[in-house]
């Protein structure tokens, strides 16, 4: 135990968690980490904690480099649990300790804590914090991925200390994007990159241009980015920097997922001939059935993708639940730049079709209407129609793909 030293006098002393699968209800197959930094200089200052089944871990991280009673000061960058649930086991072994917290940082704390018998120093962009030989600038990224949450530069060391951003759910022995990459690929890195964003950041990309373009604004060079999950960018930090640009302009491949579900297999069947049709006009397709799929995959998915076909049966008269689930969850994502359409098979009144396609429209989503439908079971003749349904889908969306060739943005420097 005693850490990682990521740049000199800086440790990481974080913990691995190797074994979770449901990250608040996100599947992580491959685990997560929570990854706190340790800055030994004048004034020792720890960044971030861990989620509390962790607190160990950390605490002997810290012990195996100093005695954690030293700690004169700790940011808390982030007050959702796994970045600060373990903060009062660290506070009773110094309980002298400056907190450094934005001012929403500071009243969530409130709500978890008793904080009067803490000492806090309420931070906002562009306050500093010395250690000695090492600047703390602060930089708030209010709803990255909390209102309360900011990022910790440190200017000696060209380092960003990012929070959330930049990270990834991945459990491994691997501290950095280097030894990561040797170990799996950059493909399953970049992989682990993309599902992160899709289901916790695909809300903000608003927000995360606006934020990389002030980044670019006030100068920081920045050769190591350091996240609180995942792998430390020390190879490539401008790699995910690009690719997080690129997300934010809601970039995605020119292919197709069909997602959907089925009762009796008449809206399975409808998806061979669409998934013929998108693959003769030249579109790759991906076919996703959602009960036998984790939604957190089934979102990936559909980030990657340009086009997608949403497939329901109707069921007294409305979407299939496991259906309407994922548009349900997929609207609090709030997508763009991505086209869709539906399809779906219904016994005698219908609805479930018109429902998912008033759905995808109320997200704001470009749409091909009408949808395709089918009574009780696919004839020859409806795969037929499937079939020129999912062509014309795919010519759509390679006209629809050209709107966004080229318009990816200038990464920032690195
Ligand atoms: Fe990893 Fe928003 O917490």
């Amino acid at each position: 135990m005693g850490g990682v030293e990521i740049k000199p006098g800086i440790f990481w002393v974080g913990a691995i968690d190797w074994a979770v699968r449901d990250f608040h209800g996100y599947v992580t197959p491959n685990g997560t980490s929570y990854n706190n930094y340790l800055i030994l200089d004048d004034h020792v200052t720890l960044v971030d904690t861990v989620k509390h089944d962790f607190a160990e871990y950390t605490m002997e991280n810290i012990r195996g480099l100093m005695d954690p009673a030293k700690i004169e000061n700790i940011v808390v960058n982030h007050i959702e649990n796994d970045h600060m649930s373990s903060l009062d086991r660290i506070m009773e072994l110094t309980p002298r300790a400056t907190i450094y917290i934005s001012d929403r940082g500071k009243k969530g704390l409130d709500r978890f804590y008793d904080t009067s018998r803490w000492k806090f120093k309420i931070v906002k962009t562009g306050d500093t914090l010395s250690t000695g030989s090492k600047t703390i600038t602060f930089l708030e990224t209010p709803m990255l991925h909390w209102p309360d949450s900011m990022m910790s530069y440190i200017r000696e060391d060209k380092l960003l200390i990012s929070q959330d951003a930049f990270g990834q759910h991945l459990a491994s022995a691997a501290r950095f994007d280097d030894e990561y990459c040797d170990q799996y690929s950059v493909t399953a890195l970049e992989h682990a990159v993309v599902d992160y964003y899709a289901n916790i950041l695909m809300p903000f990309g608003t927000l995360i241009k606006a934020k990389l373009a002030e980044v670019q604004k006030l100068g920081l060079a920045i050769d190591m980015i350091a996240p609180d999950h995942g792998v430390i960018w020390r190879r490539d930090p401008g790699k995910i920097l690009k690719m997080y640009l690129d997300m934010a302009e809601g970039k995605a491949d020119r292919k197709i997922v069909i997602i959907y579900d089925t009762m009796w297999h008449s809206t399975e069947h409808m998806t061979i001939p669409l998934a013929e049709g998108i693959k003769a006009a030249g579109v790759e397709v991906d076919v996703i059935k959602l009960r036998a799929t984790p939604m957190s995959v089934a979102i990936k998915k559909f980030w990657e993708s340009r086009g997608a076909l949403i497939g329901t049966p109707t069921l007294n008269n409305i979407m299939f639940p496991s259906v309407a689930e994922f548009l349900q969850h997929l609207k609090g994502l709030r997508p763009k730049n991505r086209i869709a359409g539906a399809f779906g098979s219904f016994g005698w009144g219908g609805g479930a079709v018109k429902e998912a396609y008033d759905t995808l429209k109320s997200m704001g989503l470009e749409t091909v209407e009408p949808g395709i439908q089918v009574q009780y079971r696919p004839s020859v003749e409806d795969d037929q129609k499937c079939f020129e349904y999912g062509k014309q889908f795919a010519e759509k969306v390679i006209e629809y793909h050209k709107k966004f060739i080229g318009s990816e943005p200038v990464p920032c420097k690195s």
